[in-house]
């Protein structure tokens, strides 16, 4: 069958948001709090596929409804400063007055046309991007609107990204209307970012992203499966939300291939529907599993490797043991692979993997 409803793909909106209200109440209620406040900045983190571009493309929505100007994602790198002012003024032309493009120099060839003219609009590039900024957060408020930034993969040490929180802080003191909403990954969120970064982020106010409701899972794929016209039955739907683990990514990727399973009619055999929970299961260990340890040291994949043994949670003095380690060994790479988020500790002494089928992923490298 064809499916229309699922889009298992990274930086997609998807059709329906599941499972993310109460962090959508958080951060609108952060646009709607006073300038300045510590709401007005935020920072999103999350496992990959977890949903973090797919929050910050919701929020740009909910914001641009409520009177916001928004520059749409833009993902840390060298010309981000450039980007975002291409993207405020391109959301803000409708309600903001046109640039004055006053010609400053250059040529006029015959008829009066040439590719020689330069315009003051062209030399703005010469002022910084705070004083940009600045500029056009006035020309917001003039229009009744406020300035949204928002930034996708965050990424450690960016000289960028620094310039970016400055203006932002000096934005702040000038009593702008504006709010900027980070989005990074556990491990690059917690790198030694350099002294400026790592002190605004600390007091930014975070929303670390869980992984979202099996029960929630279950009631969306009854309805995409009743859209569709695929007969399915409970204990199968129950299954596979099971199967998720709670990643959204994971959700799309199991609802596309049960759709894509069954027959035009609507029916799915349990051959079928076992080899779309197998095919979605490989997918998501080779984008999320591989792409998750791809940074990490050999040793802190030797100690996940080695809690691949049990079944649900690791005891970390066991760990020490399989692994030969002092136990100050053991809590030191359980601090670290905590902070890039790849484990969790649930209870003292006790550790467990935060990114679903890694266990499957470590059993089948030894296969
Ligand atoms: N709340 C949600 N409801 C439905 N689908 C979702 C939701 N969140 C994410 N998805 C889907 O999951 C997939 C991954 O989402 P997204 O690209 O936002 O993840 P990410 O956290 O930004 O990952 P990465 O760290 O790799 O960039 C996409 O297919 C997206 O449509
Ligand atoms: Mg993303």
């Amino acid at each position: 069958m064809k499916d229309t409803l699922f889009s298992p793909a990274f930086g997609n909106k998807p059709g329906t948001l599941v499972g993310r209200d109460f962090d959508m109440k958080l951060l609108a209620a952060g646009l709607d709090a006073v300038p300045g406040s510590k709401e007005r900045a935020r920072l999103i983190i999350g496992q990959r596929g977890l949903g973090k571009t797919v929050l910050l493309l919701e929020l740009a929505d909910y914001a641009r409804q409520h009177n916001y100007i928004v520059a749409s994602p833009t993902v840390v790198s060298g010309d981000m400063l450039e980007r975002i002012l291409e993207k405020l003024e391109r959301d803000g032309q409708k309600y903001l007055p046109p640039k004055k493009n006053r010609i400053t120099g250059g040529t006029l060839g015959f008829l009066g046309f040439s590719a020689g003219i330069q315009t003051e609009g062209d030399k703005e590039p010469e002022k910084s991007f705070a004083y940009r900024l600045l500029d056009f957060c006035i020309k917001a408020k003039d229009a009744g609107k406020g300035v949204l930034i928002l930034i996708d993969e965050v990424q450690g040490n960016s000289e960028e990204l620094k310039k970016l929180i400055i203006a932002y802080q000096e934005m702040v003191g000038e009593g702008q209307n504006i709010a900027v909403v980070f989005a990074g990954l556990p491990a690059t969120v917690s790198q030694a970012l350099n002294q400026h970064v790592l002190t605004f982020f600390n007091r930014a106010s975070r929303l670390q992203l869980a992984p979202i409701s099996v029960s929630e899972i279950a009631i969306y794929y009854h309805k995409c499966f009743e859209r569709l016209g695929i007969s399915i039955s409970d204990p199968w739907i129950d299954r596979a939300a099971a199967e998720t683990g709670g990643s959204p990514y994971m959700m799309q990727l199991i609802g596309h291939y049960i759709t894509i399973s069954a027959s035009d009619d609507g029916v799915i055999t349990e051959p079928e529907y076992h080899r779309a929970l197998s095919y979605a299961r490989k997918e998501f260990i080779a984008d999320i599993c591989e792409t998750t340890l791809s940074p990490l040291s050999e040793r802190d994949i030797d100690f996940l490797e080695a809690m691949s043994q049990d079944e649900k949670e690791s005891s970390i003095k066991d760990l020490c043991t399989r692994l030969h380690v002092e136990p100050s060994f053991g809590q030191r790479y359980k601090n670290r692979l905590i902070q890039a988020g790849v484990i969790v500790s649930k209870r003292r002494g006790f550790v467990e993997y935060a990114v679903p089928y890694l266990n499957e992923y470590f059993r089948m490298q030894k296969e």
